[in-house]
């Protein structure tokens, strides 16, 4: 079965910086527990199970694009930033109600020895690239396919602390205590993740996102070491990785939440698009950017709860705001959507973003 050509390529469109008709939209965590087919889908089945099983991986990517059409513009593979970690060799378990838990983090340099030296990503990471291929099967060209993985601090971080964190006690140990160790795990983990995101490209993915959910537990001079180096060795070998695959460049977002001193930083550090939280202002945001970077975001996902007005005022705010861009812009909540959140109150957000953003696009 041979596939359709790209049907819907507002969000490729957007992302490089060429006109589109409205603002192209998706949002993180798409395919999730808010949906009831998702819970149906995962049942009593282990988390990373599901993850490595195509079929059901790229039955769940589907879900938010199905039940929404044709209102999202972009799919994003159902996976997880911590398969890279086991990767590595370590062991991640999702524990119910609580998130991710390593039986066993990091918590001296001497433990780094556990981890793998080489990492064979087609052997330990092959079934995200089948469920790409199978995701983009079942797409049928509907609309492109976002890749991703976790930015090397985040993924540090959760190796250290052992899952999700409220102090930051382990992780800020290391980088203090042990800078330089800290520096060559950072560098172990980019490898991993470059050629990780190769392979999702080669695989199929049309895009890619690399999230930095924790950069905002760092000082600004502290990303400057520990975070944004590593993100700009993504953005700068990875394409000259898929030319030496014989691959096209893809466009390239990074996602740094709580970074919001890193702005202007990150509109120089090789990606095409910059994600933003609900913590910047759409204007001045776009005033940082300066037309250098495709902005993405950033409505506060807890407006979902907020009932249709509070959407519909949100909407006009978000989508206003960022009229400056001047279609440089793709929408998005500012993190991702949580479990609570009524899936037809997400697709009010969607109308309204095609009500607003055409509107307001016309002036273009
Ligand atoms: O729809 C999509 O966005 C694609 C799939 C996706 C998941 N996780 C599925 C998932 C993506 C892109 C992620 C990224 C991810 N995973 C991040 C970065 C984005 C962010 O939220 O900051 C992080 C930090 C993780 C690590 C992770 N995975 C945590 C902290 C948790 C538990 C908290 C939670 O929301 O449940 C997960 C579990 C997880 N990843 C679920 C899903 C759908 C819930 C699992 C379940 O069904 O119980």
């Amino acid at each position: 079965m041979s596939e359709k050509p790209l049907q819907n390529d507002r969000l490729l469109r957007a992302a490089k910086g060429l006109p589109v008709d409205r603002p192209p939209m998706w949002v993180m965590r798409q395919a999730g527990r808010y949906l009831p087919e998702y819970n149906a889908t995962k049942g009593t089945r282990d988390f990373f199970e599901i993850c490595r099983s195509p079929e059901i991986a790229s039955t769940i990517t589907l879900q938010p694009i199905e039940r929404f059409q044709p209102l999202i513009d972009a799919a994003i593979i159902f996976s997880d930033i911590l398969v890279v970690p086991q990767a590595l060799g370590m062991t991640v378990e999702m524990v119910e109600k609580r998130g991710p838990v390593f039986p066993e983090p990091l918590r001296h340099p001497s433990d780094c020895e556990k981890l793998r030296k080489e990492v064979d990503v087609t052997k330990e990471l092959g079934y995200v690239f089948e469920a790409i291929k199978e995701t983009r099967r079942k797409l049928d060209g509907r609309v492109p396919l976002f890749g991703f993985v976790g930015a090397p601090w985040t993924l540090m971080a959760y190796m250290i602390e052992g899952g999700g964190s409220k102090m930051f006690t382990e992780i800020k140990r290391w980088i203090f205590a042990w800078p330089e160790e800290s520096k060559a795990l950072l560098q172990q983990i980019t490898d991993v993740v470059i050629e990780f995101l190769a392979r999702q490209v080669e695989a199929g993915a049309q895009i890619v996102q690399v999230f930095d959910s924790w950069a905002g537990e760092l000082a600004p001079h502290d990303f400057a070491v520990f975070s944004l180096p590593y993100l700009r060795q993504i953005s700068s070998r990875l394409p000259a990785r898929l030319a030496e695959l014989g691959l096209d460049r893809v466009p390239m977002t990074v996602f740094a939440k709580g970074a919001w001193y890193a702005l202007d930083d990150l509109c120089d550090s090789g990606y095409d698009c910059v994600g933003l939280d609900w913590t910047h202002d759409p204007a001045e945001a776009c005033r940082i950017a300066r037309g250098r970077v495709t902005l993405q975001g950033n409505l506060d996902p807890n407006t979902l709860y907020g009932g249709r007005e509070a959407i519909t005022k949100g909407v006009e705010r978000m989508v206003g705001g960022f009229k400056e861009a001047k279609g440089r812009y793709i929408v998005n909540l500012g993190h991702g959507i949580t479990p609570g959140v009524n899936p037809d109150d997400l697709k009010w957000f969607f109308e309204e973003v095609v009500r607003v953003g055409t509107e307001v696009y016309k002036e273009f």
